[in-house]
């Protein structure tokens, strides 16, 4: 269960929300006051507990009670969906804010039970809880004594530089007050410096981060707050390279450094932004609209892997991937999710490789070399009438770079949710929402009719299929949904089966190498292990001139960087 599911459920209805004193007609004019309580709610640690602790019960089929109905009656087969509430507990009410003692709204009996089934109304004695106000306008004002701190601290930072600080010096503020990650320093500098004097002041920083109440938010809305324009809600693409731009000391000089000992001179530098940018968005922002919100922001990782990337002591490191995935498994994965040149190296070659003219395009011919031919012609095509995925290429019937990022990302990780979406829509041609056996055999016909070519002992449709259903386990066994693949571990495999053939192959030979590097490192995702393979085998790839277009010695053993 997802925290979503509760919101969605209940943040339409402000009756469910018991608000003292708010009224029906208050709420009619003013219906986003009911959602913003209940998120407020909602983000307090004692409802996330509650939650929890809800859902554990669920779990542990405990059944749970709808209380206030008949003991012969029980939720199923009753009209209303079950209760998220067990009997005798209720959310906590936000109390009053204004002066006064708190007042509890005494729960109307002759309102009859929502269409909701709201559990709240139906039990009987209010419940007299004192809970500390939790809903305020502008925030949650810090508490006194650590704002005091705060401000004890400022004021030493600030310390004999009446004029302020200049951003070098601003850092310390950024890391040490803020407690967020240093490469934020500049943007968060700019937000004061709107007029570029090059200072910030104590009173302008003091004005910012504590009287408007940022210091008490949440990390990601700190953030959030900090890179987005004023008057939107959300963060481009645009916005983050900047921003990415913008933090040049921690980020570019090490990639300038990077690529020059790797030997890549026709290689565009910015192209490493914009590959972390397009990763982000990939498993950020699934419309691909370009558009992140709070809410994706903080139910992605990207600012776990923000902060992993600045605990780590020199993040020349972990960029260079000196720092390595076995010595730091989890938020080294963090920051590979994002930020990792091994990963952006691949990237980058596999691209130039297909793209052999070097417009920085690639056409379906192209693609059709992508991993040695892997892919049948029918899902190239599909690829190239942009269902999966509307290019972002203005060139007819080619690839951008942004699009094969998109692409690279889905095929080699499969089991991440946005390449199920993408490879779904590929093969449910008539786009019903779910694919059929007709379908799927369409796509293996070529894969059939390539083995045939190829010598390879034919497995037949009718066997695949079985084996693709025990794979998935599909509630009707008729066809896959999407929700189907999204339940099964294998669906990555089905997808190889349909148009993979050399990933077919490995499967149903059961490659010994693929079997040894997954129980060697059992926690690395497919993408890892491709990233790190083709990394490898790109490094010692003796011809490459046409990856860096650079000359043999720079090649130069000795300049390997420790990877
Ligand atoms: C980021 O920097 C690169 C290289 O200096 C530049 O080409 C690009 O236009 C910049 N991007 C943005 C959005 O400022
Ligand atoms: C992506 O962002 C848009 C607008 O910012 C939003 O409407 C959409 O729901 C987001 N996509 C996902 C998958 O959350
Ligand atoms: C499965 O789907 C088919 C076709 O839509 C339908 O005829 C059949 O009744 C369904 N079976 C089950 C068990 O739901
Ligand atoms: C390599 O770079 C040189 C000059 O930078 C250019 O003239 C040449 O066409 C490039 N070769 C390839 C294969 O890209």
């Amino acid at each position: 269960m997802d925290i979503d599911i509760v919101r969605d459920m209940a943040s339409l209805d402000p009756e469910l929300l018991q608000l003292p004193e708010v009224s029906q007609v208050a709420l009619k004019e003013k219906p986003k006051i009911a959602e913003e309580l209940f998120c407020q709610w909602l983000s307090l640690s004692e409802t996330g507990k509650l939650v929890k602790s809800l859902i554990e019960d669920a779990k542990g089929s405990s059944p749970l009670n709808v209380p206030g109905s008949s003991s012969s009656s029980n939720s199923i087969g009753s009209n209303s969906p079950p209760s998220m509430f067990p009997a005798g507990s209720v959310p906590p009410l936000s109390p009053r804010s204004t002066s006064g003692s708190p007042r509890f709204l005494k729960r109307n009996p002759s309102v009859g039970p929502s269409p909701f089934g709201s559990p709240l109304k139906l039990v009987s004695e209010p419940v007299r809880e004192v809970i500390p106000q939790f809903y305020f306008q502008n925030g949650r004002p810090p508490p006194k004594a650590l704002k005091e701190q705060c401000l004890s601290r400022i004021d030493h930072l600030f310390f004999g530089n009446l004029d302020g600080l200049q951003l070098q010096e601003f850092k310390t503020v950024t890391k040490e007050i803020c407690k967020l990650p240093s490469f934020l320093s500049t943007s968060l500098f700019r937000k004061f410096d709107v007029e570029c004097t090059g200072m910030v002041t104590r009173d302008a920083f003091i004005e910012y981060w504590i009287s408007s109440n940022l210091m008490t938010k949440d990390v990601a809305t700190q953030i959030f707050t900090i890179l987005k324009q004023a008057d939107h809600n959300y963060l481009t693409q645009v916005l983050l390279l900047m921003i990415l731009n913008l933090s040049c000391e921690s980020f570019w000089h090490p990639i300038q450094v990077w690529s020059s000992y790797r030997g890549l001179q026709n290689f565009r530098i910015d192209m490493v932004s914009e590959t972390v940018i397009y990763r982000i968005f990939y498993y950020m922002n699934r419309s691909g609209d370009g558009q992140l919100t709070l809410r994706e922001l903080k139910r992605g990782n990207l600012i776990a892997a923000m902060q992993h990337a600045d605990e780590e002591e020199d993040i020349n490191k972990v960029l260079s991937g000196e720092s390595t995935l076995c010595q730091h498994p989890e938020s080294d994965y963090m920051i590979g999710l994002y930020f990792s040149y091994e990963h952006f190296y691949v990237i980058y070659c596999k691209f130039w490789e297909l793209d052999t003219d070097h417009d920085f395009l690639i056409d379906k011919e192209n693609l059709i070399r992508y991993g040695n031919r892997a892919l049948t012609y029918r899902i190239v095509e599909r690829i190239f009438s942009q269902v999966p995925r509307k290019f972002k290429s203005k060139v007819d019937g080619k690839m951008c770079y942004e699009d094969f990022v998109y692409f690279i990302l889905a095929e080699e990780d499969k089991s991440s949710e946005p390449s199920l979406e993408y490879w779904f829509k590929c093969i449910d041609f008539d786009g019903n929402g779910i694919i059929t056996s007709n379908e799927m055999q369409f796509f293996y016909e070529e894969q059939l009719h390539r083995m045939e070519c190829m010598a390879q002992e034919p497995v037949l449709f009718e066997d695949i299929l079985c084996q693709m259903i025990d794979m998935i386990g599909p509630q009707n066994e008729s066809y896959f949904t999407l929700q189907d693949l999204k339940g099964s571990k294998l669906s990555g495999n089905v997808f190889n089966i349909l148009f993979n053939l050399n990933k077919f192959m490995a499967f149903e030979t059961r490659d010994p190498f693929l079997i040894r590097q997954e129980r060697e490192n059992p926690s690395l995702t497919e993408w890892d292990r491709f990233a790190h393979r083709e990394y490898i085998r790109l490094s010692m790839e003796e011809d490459c001139e046409d990856v860096s277009n650079g000359s043999g010695d720079i090649w130069d053993e000795s300049l390997e960087a420790p990877f």
